[in-house]
């Protein structure tokens, strides 16, 4: 199944720091992902990590030589450069960065960089002064200037014992740079959507909450897709076990409530929202202010009914949402989509252990406001987030 990194060409330069044996697990996770990956490396990243730890993840030859007869890319320095669909480098030191803003190409790294055309994501890695002197900071805004992305660096504990900003960005989080970075003129390009995701938690007292089983996968995965395609990716979530997608904004939020008032204040101006989220239709009438103490008597929790925030939240945008159903998918999901005057509704059948709550694919049948009903096989769940936003690109093409 097809995720954004899948056959795509990715040159990963690797540059001389002790973070370089993280760009190993980078390319790995790369490889793994379906992408295509030559590495190329620095004098000094091979200090450090040798080419065959590179070549025994890719299968692919490892670039140390500007002029290496012996190479199937040495009559033609830059071939590399231009079979790229994107060049990372992973990581970036402070020099390698100041040859990059020069426009230097004394080495095979720098001489594939100035001869793409396709994006480039650097992903700086140095000690904390060295990244807070100012020809550091001129040097990573000339390159942002002229349009490259740069990830990072995170704060944390760095080789040198200091803390402080210039870790490397982990390489689970550098796929979503490269996605993003890869889809930044999507076909949603300069689009806003705010998705929704997460089971809300309703406070019964201060231990205990009324909850549902939704892991937040398939509002993660959407917005990571609404990301992947360059539009401005916004996440309004409900408490799960995931981390943060790199480049999506997040706004937490545990009750119903809470939901209703950030999905109001972020769809403002958005251009669609699309509600994933499992939203509790009642909360506790009150929530008890001390911890309730074990009796022998029943305990009876009397429920009030929440806000139903797709029904009430209306304004110049597309309004999408989904339907879990245990029974009578496409007669319930088409009752809703037409109460609430929806654009398209997401029908997912949650009676299979491959779909629905907590799975990784999920089975889903579109209908939209016209009640064409579109029927999905099973797809992981970012596939099914891109199937919802090819139609909502349609919709919005329709409407401009
Ligand atoms: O998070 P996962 O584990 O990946 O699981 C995904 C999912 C099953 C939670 C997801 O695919 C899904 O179906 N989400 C909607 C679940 C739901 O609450 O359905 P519903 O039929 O009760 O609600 C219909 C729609 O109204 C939903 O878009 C819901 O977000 C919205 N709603 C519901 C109640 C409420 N008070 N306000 C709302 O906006």
């Amino acid at each position: 199944m097809a995720g954004p990194l899948a056959d795509k060409h990715v040159i990963l330069g690797v540059t001389g720091s002790i973070a370089s044996y993280k760009a190993v697990d980078l390319a790995s996770k790369l490889v793994q992902a379906g992408a295509l990956v030559d590495v190329i490396m620095t004098y000094g990243a091979t200090q450090f990590v040798t080419p065959l730890a590179f070549r025994s993840i890719t299968h692919r030859e490892v670039v140390t030589e500007t002029y290496d007869v012996n190479s199937e890319f040495a009559n033609e320095h830059v071939a590399l450069a231009r079979r790229a669909d994107i060049v990372v480098i992973a990581p970036a030191t402070v020099n390698c960065i100041a040859k990059l803003a020069v426009g230097l190409a004394d080495d095979p790294l720098t001489t594939t960089v100035i001869a793409t055309s396709a994006p480039l994501l650097v992903a700086p890695a140095m000690d904390a002064d060295m990244y807070a002197h100012p020809a550091t900071q001129e040097n990573l805004e000339k390159l942002r200037r002229r349009g490259v992305a740069i990830a990072g660096p995170a704060p944390g504990r760095l080789a040198s014992g200091l803390v402080g900003m210039g870790r490397l960005v982990e390489p689970i989080d550098l796929l979503g740079h490269i996605s993003a970075t890869l889809g930044r003129k999507g076909d949603l390009a300069g689009r806003t959507i705010v998705v929704s995701a997460g089971g809300t938690q309703e406070p019964i007292d201060p231990v205990r909450v009324i909850t549902n089983h939704s892991s937040g996968k398939m509002g993660y995965a959407l917005a990571e897709a609404v990301r992947d395609r360059g539009a401005r990716a916004v996440l309004v979530t409900a408490p799960t076990g995931l981390p943060n997608p790199p480049l999506v904004e997040v706004v937490n939020v545990q009750t119903a409530d809470q939901m209703a008032q950030a999905v109001k204040r972020e769809v403002y101006g958005a251009d669609a929202l699309i509600m994933a989220a499992a939203v509790a239709d009642y909360r506790p009438a009150s929530a008890a202010e001390q911890k309730i103490k074990k009796s022998d008597d029943e305990l009876t929790i009397e429920l009030a009914k929440t806000t139903d925030i797709l029904d009430t939240v209306r304004g110049n945008f597309l309004r999408v949402g989904f339907a879990a159903e245990s029974e009578n998918l496409v007669a319930n999901a088409t009752d809703k989509v037409i109460r609430k005057s929806l654009d398209l509704i997401v029908a997912n059948d949650i009676t299979d252990s491959d779909s629905g709550f907590g799975s990784d694919t999920n089975k889903v049948v579109l209908i939209d406001r016209e009640l064409k009903v579109d029927e999905l096989p099973l797809l992981t769940k970012y596939e099914v987030g891109n199937r919802i936003l090819d139609r909502i690109r349609d919709l919005l093409a329709n409407s401009d």
